[in-house]
């Protein structure tokens, strides 16, 4: 295999995550750690050179002009969500950190695959994808993926099936207005909604629990890493190997005039489709709430 590196800017707790999550796929040639703290670089390069007792990817710190060199460019910098605060209220201080960060990493490899995951990651999505200069297709972000997986882990609870059968999205933000998409979820190709254990489900419940999780998790322990962690690990193996699959991803829609998350299909070259799923129409309403929040808050930065 040719020699694959991967970049991640940003070594807090999520950045970490994600190298380790993705040494443990062992797919990758190399992973690049950037931060604008040394003694941080320093510390997760000299934590996460012991994973190779399971992996022969190599980590190393690395310079921003580095980062622009590396295959796929993951953005995990910025500040984190507080106690009870909507991802939303981080918009200020990221646009500028994802600013001097993509301005510092030019000229950018014109192939690479930029892989947003800082908050709120819709609308730095579309900062990014102007700001890189790259094609559109290949700057994208980890979106409702996340919120996705919760979700199909908590139908696998109720249907008592493994959540890898479970054919369900989570659309919209990455955020407050994010919606499920019942409609389209399935399970064994039957629609979801035609089961008993389903139908017996307070959705909307459902909906505002998933939502939720993210603060649910940061009440507790202060962060959430993990999930995200092995989410975008997960992403970065599917470009690596080309896979094609689907996932939920933060995406430019035409139609809805900015990035959130739709079905789309990727691989080494980026997002190859954006599928439109067949939505109930209050749930094509959420979906126009979803984006006229996202280009709300977009307008009021750029
Ligand atoms: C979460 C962060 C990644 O949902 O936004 O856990």
């Amino acid at each position: 295999m040719a020699p694959y590196k991967v970049a991640i800017v940003g070594a807090g707790a999520v950045g970490a995550s994600i190298a380790y999550a993705l040494m443990l796929k062992d797919v990758a040639s190399e992973i690049l750690i950037n931060d604008v703290v040394p003694e941080i670089v320093k510390g997760q390069v000299l934590d996460l050179s012991d994973v190779a007792c399971v992996s022969s990817t190599k980590v190393k710190a690395a310079t921003s002009q580095e980062v622009g060199q590396a295959d796929i460019i993951v953005i995990t910098a910025g500040a984190k969500q507080k106690d009870g605060e909507p991802r939303t209220d981080l918009i200020g201080r990221n646009y500028k950190i994802l600013e001097s960060v993509i301005g510092g990493m030019k000229p950018i490899k014109p192939e690479a695959i930029m892989l947003l995951v800082s908050n709120p990651v819709d609308i730095l999505t579309e900062i990014a994808q102007k700001l890189s200069g790259l094609p559109q297709k290949q700057v994208f972000g980890s979106g409702t993926y996340l919120d996705s997986t919760r979700l199909r882990a908590k139908i696998a609870d109720v249907l008592h099936v493994n959540a890898g059968s479970v054919h369900a999205y989570v659309l919209g933000e990455h955020g407050d207005s994010q919606f499920i998409a019942w409609g389209a979820a399935s399970v064994a190709g039957k629609p979801m909604l035609e089961f008993p254990e389903i139908q017996k489900l307070d959705k909307e419940q459902v909906q505002a629990d998933i939502a939720r999780k993210a603060l649910d998790i940061i009440k507790l322990k202060g962060a959430t890493y993990y999930g995200i962690g092995a989410c975008a690990a997960d992403l970065c193996e599917s470009i690596i190997l080309d896979k094609q699959v689907v996932r939920p991803l933060s995406v430019f829609v035409p139609r809805l005039g900015c990035c959130l998350s739709m079905p789309a299909k990727f691989g080494y070259r980026g997002i190859e489709e954006i599928y439109e799923i067949p939505l109930h129409p209050a749930e094509e309403e959420q979906l126009q709430t979803s984006a006229q929040a996202i280009k709300k808050l977009t307008q009021s930065v750029v």
